[in-house]
């Protein structure tokens, strides 16, 4: 499917919060974006008609929701090119890399540290804090140049054989910075370290393809790329899955308890204990059903058309972005002597909803001296329309505060 103007009108049809709310302009789908009738109606089906709990009861309405949640880990294995049971659901990005730091507590012998990159939201910052914290490890960030691009030379320098993890984002939510994971991946297994891709934004804005991206880890939410809150992803190499310990325990993750002890099940479900978000992972199934109808290199396009014609159109803001060919499309803004959150508050007397401030990344916005910015990020839905309404009101919030 090739998307422009007019078939991103036709595709926010889909979306029921368009009808509900005809002035709304959406630009802050990094957050999170909206969600189309296929997903909610998936939502409420499940509940209407096949409502039971999974893995569990031998009569045909739980083996029916069980067939469905399995499908949908299926979907999202295909989707990102992964192999069989290398998919675990979580409950979002965020829970995807805390599994895996807790997964490796204890397990690392003769190394010294964990590169991450300045870029990193704090969803894959503090996890590793923690983990270095708990682990005798010392925290080192490849640099971000002045372009807003990773210091590749810099990545070169500091993942050694010391290193035990490598983690890094995919994009960057707080700059659009699309980073050479695959690079970075490469030198993570050249020194012997294990590599985490935070692809929370990557998963939802580019083709992923975790074979050749040649990532041991890559995490994301469903939330962000049109299915329901509350849905995440791990895909870990088959191996390292198999390696690494738990992190919640109790039913569903086990095959054998006595009273002493107990023996773990088979992956996925040693790392999804406990009754699990059973609507939602079916539910994310339909998202990706959607993704891959319109497809992901049409968004990607589309994304960059939109960010092409906000770039030209948005005159008087510092820009904190790479520029076309390097970001997706998210870009972070500033109007002189403004705070992002005026900014945002004067857009959303407009019905124009875009996110000021840190962006969860609050050391880059030390880094980059400021306390915030505006971001303004698109979707397949966005059009050429919602950038004019947008650079409208940058236009008054420029006045206002000029007075
Ligand atoms: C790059 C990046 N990583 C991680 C996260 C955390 O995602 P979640 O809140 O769904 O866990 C976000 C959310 O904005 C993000 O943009």
């Amino acid at each position: 499917m090739r998307i422009d103007n007019s078939k991103a009108k036709e595709l926010r049809q889909d979306f029921p919060i368009f009808s509900s709310r005809k002035n709304l302009v959406y630009l802050d789908n990094a957050a999170t974006t909206q969600k189309p009738e296929a997903v909610i109606d998936a939502i409420s089906d499940y509940y209407k008609s096949s409502n039971a709990n999974i893995h569990r009861g031998v009569y045909k309405l739980s083996q029916e929701a069980t067939e469905k949640y399995e499908a949908s880990h299926k979907q999202v294995e295909n989707f990102i090119g992964a192999g069989n049971n290398e998919v675990v659901f979580t409950r979002n990005a965020t829970e995807s890399i805390n599994l895996v730091s807790y997964g490796f507590d204890r397990t690392f012998k003769g190394k010294n540290d964990i590169v991450l990159t300045e870029m990193e939201h704090h969803s894959n910052m503090v996890p590793w804090q923690q983990f270095a914290k708990r682990n005798n490890l010392r925290l080192k960030y490849i640099r971000v140049k002045e372009d807003f691009t990773l210091d590749y030379d810099d990545a070169e320098k500091k993942i050694t054989d010391k290193t035990a993890i490598v983690a890094a984002s995919h994009i960057s939510n707080a700059l659009g910075t699309v980073n050479d994971v695959k690079m970075i991946c490469s030198l993570a297994a050249k020194s012997g370290a294990l590599s985490l891709v935070d692809g929370a934004q990557g998963a939802a804005h580019s083709e992923v393809d975790v074979k050749s991206i040649g990532c041991d880890f890559y995490a994301f939410s469903g939330h962000k790329m049109l299915g329901p809150t509350g849905t995440g992803v791990l895909y870990g190499k088959k191996e390292l899955l198999e390696a690494m310990a738990p992190f919640n325990f109790g039913g569903d993750m086990i095959s054998k308890v006595t009273y002493e002890d107990a023996e773990w099940n088979s992956i996925p479900m040693k790392f999804e204990a406990g009754t699990p978000n059973i609507s939602g992972g079916i539910a994310l199934s339909e998202a990706i059903g959607y993704l891959k109808k319109a497809g992901m290199k049409s968004i990607e396009r589309w994304e960059n058309d939109l960010l092409k014609y906000a770039m030209e159109n948005m005159k008087n803001v510092k820009k904190y972005n790479p520029g076309l060919g390097k970001s997706a499309g998210i870009l972070s803004f500033n109007l002189d002597n403004v705070h992002a959150h005026d900014v945002a508050s004067i857009l959303d007397m407009h019905d124009v909803c875009i996110r000021g401030g840190h962006h969860c990344a609050m050391p880059l916005m030390n880094k980059l001296g400021v306390a915030g910015t505006a971001r303004a990020s698109f979707y397949l839905y966005n059009t050429y329309e919602d950038i004019d309404m947008l650079v409208k009101g940058i236009n008054e919030a420029e006045k206002v505060f000029r007075r």
